[in-house]
């Protein structure tokens, strides 16, 4: 399974603040946005990784990440040169892809909670279709919703409705088989101007393909592409690193615990950081077998 992340578009439901600044480098708390859809493909086990964003912007996630080595991962770039939609990602990644199944995340999405990890699992062992799941939020119209039967399958999704079908929306990470890519082409562009993620959906809902798990309420899920989900984000992210002194998406912690790397390295990249986030590194104690 490889992974994609989307971190291009032009933020501006957060102008000002992202009108020099790419959306998915503002903090979070205390790390990049991009740390944190990084850190769920990295809790899936997906280590090749490709970054899409603005030919602008591009070399700024590259100074920060690197090819990976140094988290074991193997991360690449594709420069977007327009913003038209998510689906885009497919045909902007599919040399990447080659003949995989893939995972999409985008860039502005935060997930954390209890057993999350359990459904990216499920994610990585997809065999056929699509999985997506699905979270029962306030504001259905802000996000791609999706409309069940009595037996709970997936009947239609349908992308920012005036009149909602449902109350649950569909989060921004998607796992697909192969057939994405070729889906991809017969999809054609919405009235508003973007190759949408829920055409490519609603492909799987024909062909009765689509899964979709609903999350709990342990679990939390914020889009951070307004400042309030974004202060929303910071808050949840000091409240539980503060409280229960564990780091929400500590790229070298994780890489350490997945055995991509070893604790030595994790360690020599702690000593790289004078802040309080090295600090975290340097105090990670040895697992013994
Ligand atoms: O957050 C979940 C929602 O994300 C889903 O429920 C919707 O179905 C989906 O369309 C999407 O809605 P948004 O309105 O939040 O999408 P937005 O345009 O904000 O883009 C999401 C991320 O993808 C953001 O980090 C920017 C990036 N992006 C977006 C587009 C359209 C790109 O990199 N390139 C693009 O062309």
């Amino acid at each position: 399974m490889k992974g994609i992340i989307l971190a291009g578009g032009k933020g501006t439901r957060l102008y000002p603040m992202t009108i020099s600044v790419s959306k998915q480098l503002l903090p979070i708390y205390d790390k990049p946005m991009i740390y944190y859809p990084l850190s769920v493909l990295m809790l899936s086990d997906i280590r090749e990784i490709l970054i899409i964003s603005t030919p602008k912007d591009l070399p700024l996630y590259q100074e920060l990440l690197g090819d990976g080595h140094k988290l074991g991962l193997n991360i690449s770039y594709k420069e977007q040169p327009n913003p038209q939609g998510i689906a885009q990602a497919f045909d902007l990644g599919k040399d990447f892809i080659g003949n995989d199944n893939v995972c999409l995340i985008l860039g502005d999405n935060f997930f954390y909670g209890h057993g999350f990890s359990d459904f990216l699992q499920k994610g990585k062992n997809l065999k056929d279709g699509a999985l997506v799941f699905a979270y029962q939020v306030k504001n259905p119209s802000s996000f791609g919703v999706v409309e069940f039967d009595e037996n709970r399958r997936v009947i239609s999704i349908e992308e920012k409705p005036a009149k909602p079908k449902s109350n649950y929306a569909i989060p921004g990470i998607y796992f697909f088989d192969n057939s994405v890519i070729e889906k991809t082409k017969n999809v054609s562009m919405s009235n508003r101007g973007e190759y949408e993620i829920t055409s490519v959906l609603n492909l799987y809902v024909d062909e009765k393909k689509l899964r979709c798990e609903r999350l709990g309420r342990g679990l939390a899920w914020l889009d951070t592409g307004e400042p309030s989900g974004l202060n929303d984000a910071c808050n949840f992210v000091r409240t539980i690193q503060e409280s229960q002194s564990f780091y929400i998406a500590c790229l070298e912690e994780i890489a350490y615990n997945r055995n991509f790397i070893s604790y030595e390295q994790m360690i020599d990249l702690g000593k790289a950081y004078k802040s309080e986030y090295g600090k975290y590194i340097l105090s990670i104690k040895k697992e013994e077998n």
